[in-house]
């Protein structure tokens, strides 16, 4: 099947009677494989990398090169859906020349397909320089997991008439400055509709009901590995935590009962009689 590009993405509005886009995380060569084999039209590197895979509290911490790094195993996976690579924190806010950057240096390495940050009007120079550039852009407004202390948690966003003004005001200022997508996270399920009916670039929706013109979900969340606490919006398609402990589980007894590894889990024995008695 032939790769998905930006251009392919841009078109996607679900009001011209397109289908939504489905976009999932990913941040290794395995899970890149499976959902691609699924169909996915979008893989975001997301720096929630951090959280899933780091085990960190926020995404705040996450580099530059961590995201690199697991674009370089999701590119191997050569998926037919498009990458998109999320700029991390301060790889990009201090300026646009900082953005164009560190955007330039994923793009350089052949890791990404586009790039993903975070923020409206502020950072409209900055989505602007890169896609002058030659780097698509993807928007990222609502919630913004890398100003967590400025939100004081992660909480709902874009409630109340003036909120809901701003936050699309900064929607337009992305799609005015060259965005190709835009993705919506954690906003009233109206707010986001509105806003997705005002661009005529696609929103990608996270946590903001199902008026919008494609959805994310964080593969671990979509599949149910993660433990505990996951957000309102993530509802689990499967439930691999339990069937991962349980597997895992049977090993460890199947190993200390001496019933792991049996002969079909073994090479041919030299002397076929004697391979069961070794004393
Ligand atoms: O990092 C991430 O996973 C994201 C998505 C939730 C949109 O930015
Ligand atoms: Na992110």
């Amino acid at each position: 099947a032939r790769k998905i590009t930006v251009p392919d993405l841009r078109g996607r509005k679900v009001a011209r009677g397109e289908a939504a886009i489905a976009m999932v995380t990913a941040y290794d060569y395995t899970m890149a494989l499976l959902v691609d084999e699924a169909g996915v039209d979008a893989i975001l590197v997301g720096d929630s990398l951090g959280m899933v895979v780091q085990g960190l509290p926020n995404t705040i911490p996450v580099t530059l090169e961590e995201i690199a790094y697991h674009g370089r195993a999701i590119q191997r996976a050569q998926p037919r859906a498009h990458v998109v690579g999320d700029l991390p924190f301060m790889s990009y806010q201090v300026s646009p020349a900082q953005a164009v950057e560190s955007g330039g240096r994923l793009m350089k390495e052949g890791l990404f397909e586009s790039v993903k940050l975070e923020g409206g009007q502020e950072f409209a120079d900055h989505v602007y320089r890169l896609v002058r550039s030659g780097i698509p852009v993807m928007g990222h407004v609502g919630l913004l997991p890398q100003t967590v202390h400025a939100m004081g948690g992660f909480k709902v966003q874009g409630r109340g008439s003036e909120a809901e003004q701003r936050l699309l005001a900064d929607a337009r200022a992305l799609e005015q400055a060259g965005a190709f997508a835009i993705v919506l996270e954690a906003i009233p399920p109206d707010v986001a509709a509105r806003v997705t009916n005002a661009l005529s670039i696609p929103t990608i929706g996270i946590g903001a009901g199902p008026i919008c013109d494609g959805q994310v979900l964080v593969c671990t969340d979509l599949l149910g590995l993660t433990g505990g606490k996951s957000p309102k919006f993530a509802k689990r398609f499967a439930d691999l935590g339990p069937a991962v402990v349980k597997a895992v589980s049977d090993y460890v007894s199947e190993v200390r009962d001496g019933s792991f590894p049996s002969a079909q889990h073994s090479y041919k024995p030299n002397r076929a009689a004697e391979s069961s008695v070794i004393e």
